[in-house]
């Protein structure tokens, strides 16, 4: 069994070392392509293999097509519109992700995110604590999950909104379930943004239901910029000179916010929650386990493409 590392940006030596052991564990051979120039080394190297581990290399029909043996190609980390999945179940190939591992890397960088806003940027000022306050996780995820439990590492009092969760699945975890967005926006003085872009929540982080939420709030969005209506957090904050915002995803009105609300608006310059070593290390080592664990017991469980 031959498993392809096809990595234009290559991974860390400690993920490969990794990566390694699990192939060579269930005794299969492990191929690397790293930094590779032309798309031809790509189709040469999945010829012959049984199953890829790839990061956001591009495996499009053709390079799918000239995969006669591949079984499984795994995307090392969340997205993966880099690869055809039509193309890959006509070649009747599983695709799979591997959801989760960055969700500690992406929770240390939204309470980093909190600390650094309630310290006024760092700008010499006297700040306030995170300790005793009620933080709203809205959507408990991977991240959300995460997210929680650093904060009560910080002796937050957490509370969370997942309409697809049930409360005795939250609450087990010692956080507060509440019943609707609006409940959480009105009981928390920090909310930490973790829903996906749907078509239910694009636009959806609004006037309305910002400004439910209590005196000297904070907002963290480390999850999707069309999540926010950019309007009208901008209209919020002007209204409110006790509102922060701080974010991972650089808002289209960047300037306008950061020009307007210049000790309370913060955005990376660049989405670097999921950016750490172990983050890439996690994801390449566990793409290497689902493979080995689709080949020996057929298990489908990250399977993005259908049948
Ligand atoms: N900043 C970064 O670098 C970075 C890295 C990874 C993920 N993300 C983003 O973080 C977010 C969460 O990622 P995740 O890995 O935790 O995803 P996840 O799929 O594990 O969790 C998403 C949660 O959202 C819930 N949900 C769906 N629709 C909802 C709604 N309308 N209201 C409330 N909850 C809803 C689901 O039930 C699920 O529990 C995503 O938006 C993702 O794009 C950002």
């Amino acid at each position: 069994m031959k498993v392809l590392v096809a990595t234009d940006k290559p991974f860390a030596a400690e993920a490969v070392s990794g990566i390694r052991n699990a192939v060579e564990k269930a005794g299969y051979e492990l191929v690397l392509l790293e930094k590779y120039i032309e798309k031809q080394q790509l189709l040469d190297a999945v010829a012959d293999a049984d199953a890829a581990i790839i990061r956001s290399d591009i495996f499009d029909k053709e390079v799918l097509d000239a995969a006669k043996n591949m079984k499984i190609v795994v995307r090392a980390g969340a997205g993966f519109d880099n690869i055809d999945l039509d193309a890959a179940t006509a070649n009747n190939i599983c695709v799979m992700n591997t959801p989760g591992q960055n969700a500690n890397a992406v929770a240390e960088l939204a309470l980093g995110l909190a600390v650094y806003a309630v310290r006024n940027l760092y700008n010499g000022t006297s700040g306030t604590e995170l300790m005793g306050k009620k933080l709203g996780i809205h959507a408990y995820g991977n991240v959300g999950r995460n997210v929680a439990r650093v904060a009560k590492g910080f002796g937050m009092e957490v509370y969370a909104y997942d309409p697809f969760l049930s409360a005795e699945a939250i609450e087990k975890e010692g956080v507060k379930a509440v019943k609707s967005a609006e409940e959480l926006y009105a009981t928390c003085q920090f909310v930490s943004l973790h829903i996906p872009a749907t078509a239910e929540t694009k636009n959806s982080i609004n006037y309305s239901l910002l400004s439910k939420m209590p005196k000297n709030a904070l907002l963290i969005n480390t999850a999707r910029k069309e999540v926010i209506n950019e309007a009208e957090i901008v209209k919020l904050m002007e209204e409110r000179k006790d509102f922060k915002y701080v974010t991972d995803i650089m808002p289209g009105n960047n300037a306008e916010m950061a020009e307007k609300f210049a000790s309370r608006y913060f955005s990376t310059p660049k989405k670097m929650g999921a950016q750490t070593a172990e983050a890439n290390t996690n994801a390449g080592i566990a793409a290497a386990n689902q493979i080995v664990d689709f080949i020996e017991n057929g298990n489908e469980k990250f399977r993005v493409n259908k049948k």
